[in-house]
């Protein structure tokens, strides 16, 4: 089992960026409780973070054929991008939309997911809780 996990944009400031929302672990933190995880079960993680949409574009392409299942946190791009959403239904990979904070329960605007309709589900508000649950649904 092969899985790639995408962070999108400012998740690079993890830790610092609004902690009240987003809590105080890092990127670094997050992503070594994901591969501490993936080892446990023996999956193998490619895990990326890009501020760029098209990066992201290109990160899904590139490993499309590579992986068996996508962990995605798209962070903002989740609202409006199309462009994301037609990569994640052009790769046909199985994918999970993963969102540290509870969109639905925030500005309205984060209520909306246009990549959600193309995902298997979305994990909102379980913070790194999510993104392990979203790896052990993807390997089962
Ligand atoms: C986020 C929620 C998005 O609305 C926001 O733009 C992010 C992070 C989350 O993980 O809660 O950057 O995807």
């Amino acid at each position: 089992m092969k899985i790639l996990v995408l962070h999108g944009p400012n998740l690079n400031l993890l830790g610092e960026r609004e902690p009240e929302v987003y809590g105080t672990t890092t990127l670094a933190q997050l992503n070594a409780r994901l591969r501490a995880h993936a080892r446990r079960k023996k999956i193998a993680l490619k895990i990326f973070q890009s501020n760029s949409e098209g990066r992201l574009i290109d990160l899904i392409h590139a490993h499309r054929k590579w992986a068996d299942g996508l962990v995605f946190n798209p962070c903002a791009y989740t609202h409006y991008s199309y462009a994301l959403r037609d990569a994640v239904a052009g790769a046909q990979l199985p994918t999970i939309e993963v969102h540290l904070s509870n969109i639905k329960k925030r500005e309205p605007f984060r209520r909306i997911s246009v990549i959600a309709p193309v995902c298997l589900r979305q994990i909102s508000g379980k913070g790194v809780r999510g993104y392990l649950e979203a790896i052990d649904r993807l390997s089962a």
